[in-house]
């Protein structure tokens, strides 16, 4: 071979490499991540305690349909408009057919924990499972004997409308591995940050995102645009919100705010599911708003 060959003969088997560690860096980044359920199956759900996840976690503000009147019927329909495309919330109701009846709880654990169907593809994190994941095993189990308890909907679900690449859902795993993350923001120890961070998920809305729809930790809770691209979602950072607990507490169980006015937009939708919670579980969250970095 004379030099000239062999250099662009070694260029192609780089290229080549280099194409084939991709694609298996692709596939291992994509593919459906295994977890350990065995012990999961011993707990037995708490209704009464679920309850209080279901309400904590807002579940019903995306899945309880446009009919609001429809007390938790998990319908879903509920729209997102995103530079990404439109999702719309499915039905979970524990249809067979439309919902996920057919589910075991393995499966729900799955969809909670890992933000993966029961084939193993990825969820969009419209659905908050980056939240979510943090919830603890008991929690999980708890939220699912509840869950079991609510009315069935056969309504189908509508699909979403998203633009290319964005609707290849193995392309999410690419990005949970960069951007899923299991640690807490605030102080571990402190239980408020549990019932804030892995349930109420205030930060998925009140904290600013990258340009891959990422949250911007340093710049905690410090307001965001809204993702439907109308107005902005205020700050509720300590420097910028100077509410005391107590007015802070107040406008979750009641929307009103130390001027009276009342909770607009999806804020209403948080207030409707914390409103349900005992003035302990929110001062708690209030006292964790008082204490961000
Ligand atoms: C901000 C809106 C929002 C909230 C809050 C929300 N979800 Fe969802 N959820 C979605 C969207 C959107 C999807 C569809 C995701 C996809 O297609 O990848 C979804 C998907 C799901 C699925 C998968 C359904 C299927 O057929 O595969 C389950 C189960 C689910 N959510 C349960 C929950 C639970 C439990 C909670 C509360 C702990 C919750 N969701 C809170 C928006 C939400
Ligand atoms: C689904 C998105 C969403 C979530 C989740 C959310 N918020 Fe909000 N929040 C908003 C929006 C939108 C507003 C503006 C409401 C308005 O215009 O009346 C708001 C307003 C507020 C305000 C009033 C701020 C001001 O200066 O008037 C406080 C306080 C607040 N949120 C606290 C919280 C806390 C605490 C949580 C978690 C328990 C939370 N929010 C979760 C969207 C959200």
């Amino acid at each position: 071979m004379k030099i000239r060959e062999r250099v662009t003969f070694r260029r192609s088997v780089f290229i080549v490499l280099i194409f084939t560690l991709g694609l298996i860096f692709h596939f291992i980044l994509t593919s459906p991540k295994e977890i350990q359920t065995a012990s999961i199956l011993a707990l037995d759900g708490d209704l009464v305690k679920g309850e209080r996840i279901f309400y904590a976690a807002g579940c019903g503000s995306c899945h309880i349909g446009s009919d609001r009147s429809k007390n938790l019927l998990l319908t879903g329909g509920t729209q997102f408009e995103t530079q990404f495309g439109t999702f719309y919330a499915p039905n979970v109701s524990m249809s067979k057919d439309y919902g996920i009846g057919k589910w075991s709880s393995e499966d729900f654990y799955r969809a909670i924990k890992l933000g993966q169907n029961p084939e193993g593809k990825h969820y969009y994190p419209v659905f908050p499972y980056t939240s979510y994941s943090r919830m603890s095993d008991q929690d999980i189990m708890d939220l699912w004997g509840f869950w079991k308890t609510l009315p069935v909907s056969d309504e189908p679900s509508k699909e979403h409308k998203l633009f290319l690449p964005f609707n290849m859902r193995s392309n999410i795993g690419v990005w949970k591995s960069l951007f899923m993350k299991e640690e807490f923001v605030g102080d571990n120890e402190n239980p408020s940050t549990y019932l804030v961070e892995a349930l109420a998920h205030c930060s998925e809305c009140h904290t600013p995102r990258n340009i891959f729809g990422a949250m911007k930790t340093k710049q905690w809770m410090r307001g965001a645009s809204n993702p439907s691209g109308k107005g902005k979602i205020p700050s509720i950072h300590p420097d910028d919100l100077k509410w005391t607990k107590e007015e802070i507490a107040e406008y979750l169980s009641s929307g009103l705010t130390p001027n009276y006015d009342v909770a607009g937009g999806n804020m209403a939708l948080v207030v409707e599911n914390l409103s349900k919670l005992s003035k302990e579980d929110l001062l708690l969250i209030a006292s964790y708003i008082k204490n961000v970095k």
